[in-house]
């Protein structure tokens, strides 16, 4: 189960590529799936994770290794999601999730979800175990925004 809500996570960022109307939420550009092509490329090698890792990650599936967590910190950077000093901007990823030119409410359920999920992991001992498990909560946490997402 996981998996497949990371997997549609995944197909929510490609989605979010099909509209280019540019409508910007806070300077946030929505990025596409090229962008994450490149950013796990950077990433992958900036950690030095080996090809088994890397077919992982195209997969959506994200082991629980020191490796792993950084990678995804990395992304998440690239991202603009989180960076070490701030932690997770919550409007961002909620704007990223719900795709370039949608309307996004920040005082919904979805929203607070995602701020649950950075808030929760906040005081993690390492930036990169913080990014990996609020990432993973994340991901986990927003079934029905993404099956909304990928039927449009
Ligand atoms: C945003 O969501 C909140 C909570 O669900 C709701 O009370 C409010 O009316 C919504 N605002 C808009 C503009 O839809």
């Amino acid at each position: 189960m996981k998996v497949l809500i990371v997997l549609l996570l995944g197909l929510t960022f490609v989605l979010a590529d099909h509209d280019h109307s540019g409508h910007h939420h806070e300077n946030y550009v929505v990025k596409t799936h090229d962008d994450l092509v490149t950013y796990r490329a950077f990433c992958a090698d900036k950690v030095h994770a080996g090809e088994e890792l890397v077919e992982k990650y195209k997969r959506w599936q994200f082991p629980d290794d020191a490796v792993t967590h950084c990678y995804l910190e990395c992304v998440f950077q690239k991202f603009g999601f989180y960076d070490t000093e701030h932690g997770f901007d919550v409007h961002k990823i909620h704007v990223q999730l719900a795709g370039a030119g949608a309307e996004v409410n920040h005082s919904d359920e979805t929203h607070q979800k995602i701020a649950h999920c950075a808030e929760s992991h906040s005081k993690d001992a390492d930036s990169c175990s913080k990014a990996y498990h609020a990432g993973m909560c994340f991901l986990n946490s927003n079934l029905q925004l993404v099956q909304h997402s990928v039927k449009v």
